[in-house]
């Protein structure tokens, strides 16, 4: 399968307001797997709207290149196959939900009313068509913007904060939107600050900060917090504390043993003593680091090292 996205040394230069050059994007080696949700995050200003812009073809790269779908951004045939939906996207107040969608729908040369029926209800908006965009609240104005940018069926979605703003259940219906856009095969790149709402849905981050990608990777490997936590019961508290287990914290009281112990032990091998000894296993967590404390590392001054774990998953 090829890539959605890949960036090659990308960057972007503006003068600074000292006169002297500032790379707002900086040598951006990106890879975004095709079928993936990836997110794209960074603190204001870090360069996030100027690569999509960039990606999207309004404006040129200083340097470096950019693929989409494997073609040449640029390339007439790939705005057929992407959509963008921008972070405040501007609709006339006074036009019907199916309006809207019937007059970007013939931008595009499509004049289905079927079709953009079906897409109110894929955003479950059925019963809001006849609505006005002025009766709209916030989060079904996102609705029919991700209505909207469904119309050309693409291949390839960029969407910039698309939970920005909205209640938790305006949160939960659009990850669920998106969700569903990658069981249907599309590739969902999105740019966002709801780091709780990445954590959920997106398969691979990239976090950067001033232009440059500091990190990279599948969220799974870089959430990974190296240690697995066993609970179990009906053990004895001599026998929890005679385990020899490198580098474990282990607390047994009344039967009950909490095992903290690094990942890379056997964990089956730990279970089976337990079982042996009678024992029923409570649960077994693997630790994660949270999105935030991430995140916050990374662009901290302290995380400014650039650390890229999978520029390449494929390869
Ligand atoms: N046309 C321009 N001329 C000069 N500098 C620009 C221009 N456009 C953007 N910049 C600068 O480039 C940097 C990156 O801006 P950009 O809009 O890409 O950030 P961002 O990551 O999208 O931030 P946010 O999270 O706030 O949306 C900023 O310092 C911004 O001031
Ligand atoms: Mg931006």
């Amino acid at each position: 399968m090829g890539y959605a996205i890949e960036t090659r040394n990308l960057t972007k230069t503006y003068k600074s307001k000292k006169g002297g050059k500032v790379n707002v994007v900086d040598d951006l080696n990106l890879i975004v797997e095709e079928g993936e949700i990836f997110g794209f995050l960074g603190p204001n200003g870090a360069g996030k709207t100027t690569t999509i812009k960039m990606l999207l073809g309004i404006i040129y790269p200083t340097d470096g290149e950019a693929y989409l779908l494997g073609k040449e951004v640029g390339d007439m045939k790939v705005h057929q196959e992407i959509s963008y939906l921008p972070e405040k996207p501007y609709y006339y107040e006074h036009m019907t939900g199916l309006e809207i969608l019937m007059f970007y729908g013939s931008l595009f040369g499509i004049k289905d009313k079927a079709k953009c029926e079906e897409l109110l209800r894929k955003v479950n908006l059925q019963g809001a068509g006849t609505k006005t965009i002025s009766q709209y609240s916030k989060g079904m104005q996102q609705r029919i913007g991700l209505a909207q940018s469904l119309l050309n069926d693409p291949k390839l979605l960029f969407l910039d904060e698309p939970t920005g703003g909205l209640d938790p259940i305006a949160h939960i219906e659009i990850r669920d939107l998106i969700l569903r856009f990658r069981d249907e095969g599309k590739t969902c790149f999105i740019s966002s600050h709801e780091l709780s709402d990445v954590e959920r849905i997106c398969d691979r981050v990239a976090i950067i900060h001033h232009g440059k990608i500091r990190k990279q990777g599948r969220l799974d490997d870089l959430l990974r917090g190296g240690r697995l936590e066993i609970t179990a019961n009906g053990v004895s508290d001599a026998w929890a504390h005679s385990l020899q287990l490198p580098e474990a914290l282990i607390s047994a009281r009344d039967g009950r043993v909490i095992i903290d112990m690094p990942d890379n032990h056997d964990s089956n091998a730990v279970l089976d003593a337990i079982r042996n000894q009678k024992g029923s296993i409570v649960s077994l967590i693997p630790r994660r680091i949270r999105l935030e404390d991430l995140f916050i590392e990374t662009v901290s001054d302290r995380g400014s090292r650039q650390e890229i774990s999978d520029v390449a998953p494929n390869a």
